[in-house]
């Protein structure tokens, strides 16, 4: 199958990327690095979630982070809801999309959002009948997909599983979520495929850590299937702070890098993502953990110690 011409990111960075930092970061600093996204070119920014603070303090500034940021026409502004709560949340900061978010290992489920698979869908249910009415997409997240850090081995199955649970409740659109970037190509298909019966292409994503530097190439894996909607995290932020020892997202640079040199659009604007990669790695203070990022920077002059 010949390579899709175009690919939609969603830059979830300021999300998946910022929710597990040790050190508080400031909203003005999480408004600009949103900002400078939709600035190169970004179309869809996964801007924060309206979870539990007591879970996830990083996120507790959502509402202000949604009321701060001066939205550019055309991107995409979504947030994570795992309830009618986070919902609510959504509804009044105005979000685009929301996103629900479960898994395909029961483990996960619980350590992540402290209910199993089955609770998790009636939970979503609502949400998703909700958003729909106000007009709002809703995204769902499958995490563990390829691998779990408490039960270890997820098969394919679970995910075909649990793609049809949130295809039965109305959820738009399934992400295939390798939480801990354990995958590998065939086994990254293989969940792809799962998600595949249930949702047509246009309606699926990939969503791969790169703990384990295979990130890249499972995109290439689903690109060859005709996947063409991929998740991916500025300057290679982030990990889940219910999976302990897993690294951010692939590092968009990365993956905007690739898909430049295979000729398929996707509309960034690599210089202006790295600006944006080097401003919140600044603020964090520490390089990017982008190979792309670091390349274009020393090019640029900057000295990495
Ligand atoms: P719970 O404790 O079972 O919920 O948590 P509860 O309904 O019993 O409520 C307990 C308290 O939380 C109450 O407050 C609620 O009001 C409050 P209290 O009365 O104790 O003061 N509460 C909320 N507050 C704000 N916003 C809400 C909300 N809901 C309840 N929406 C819950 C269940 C789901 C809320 C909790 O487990 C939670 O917030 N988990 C968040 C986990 C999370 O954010 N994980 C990271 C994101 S997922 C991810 O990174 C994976 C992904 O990237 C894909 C991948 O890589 O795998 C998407
Ligand atoms: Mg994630």
């Amino acid at each position: 199958m010949a390579l899709p011409k175009r690919v939609r990111i969603v830059d979830v960075g300021p999300r998946d990327g910022l929710q597990n930092e040790k050190a508080v970061v400031p909203t003005d600093v999480k408004v600009a690095l949103i900002e400078a996204l939709a600035e190169a070119g970004v179309p869809s920014i996964e801007a924060t979630s309206f979870v539990s603070p007591k879970w996830v303090p990083q996120m507790a500034d959502a509402a202000d982070v949604m009321a701060r940021i001066s939205r550019r026409p055309g991107v995409v502004y979504a947030v994570l809801t795992p309830n009618m709560k986070g919902f609510e949340g959504a509804l009044a900061a105005k979000a685009d999309e929301v996103v629900v978010f479960g898994a395909a290992s029961e483990a996960f489920s619980h350590k992540n959002i402290n209910c199993s698979i089955a609770e998790s869908i009636e939970r979503f249910a609502p949400v998703a009948r909700a958003a729909r009415d106000a007009g709002m997409k809703v995204r769902g997240a499958i995490s563990c997909c390829l691998g779990c850090p408490y039960q270890g081995e997820v098969k394919p199955e679970a995910v075909g599983y649990v793609a049809r649970l949130m295809h039965g409740i109305g959820v738009q659109h399934v992400g295939v979520a390798d939480t801990i970037g354990v995958g590998t190509p065939r086994k990254a298909q293989a969940a792809m495929e799962r998600a595949l019966l249930h949702y047509p292409l246009s309606e699926v994503s990939g969503h791969f850590h790169d703990t384990y530097g295979q990130a890249v190439a499972n995109i290439y894996a689903c690109l060859e299937m005709g996947v063409y909607q991929f998740d991916a995290s500025v300057a290679g932020l982030g990990g889940c702070p219910y999976a302990k020892g897993a690294t951010g997202n692939v590092a968009t640079e990365d993956v905007v890098f690739m898909l430049d040199g295979l000729g398929v659009a996707t509309d960034i604007d690599l210089d202006l993502l790295v600006d944006a990669g080097a401003y919140i790695s600044a603020q964090l203070g520490r390089p990017p953990v982008s190979r792309v990022g670091r390349a274009l920077l020393a090019k640029r002059g900057k000295v990495f110690v």
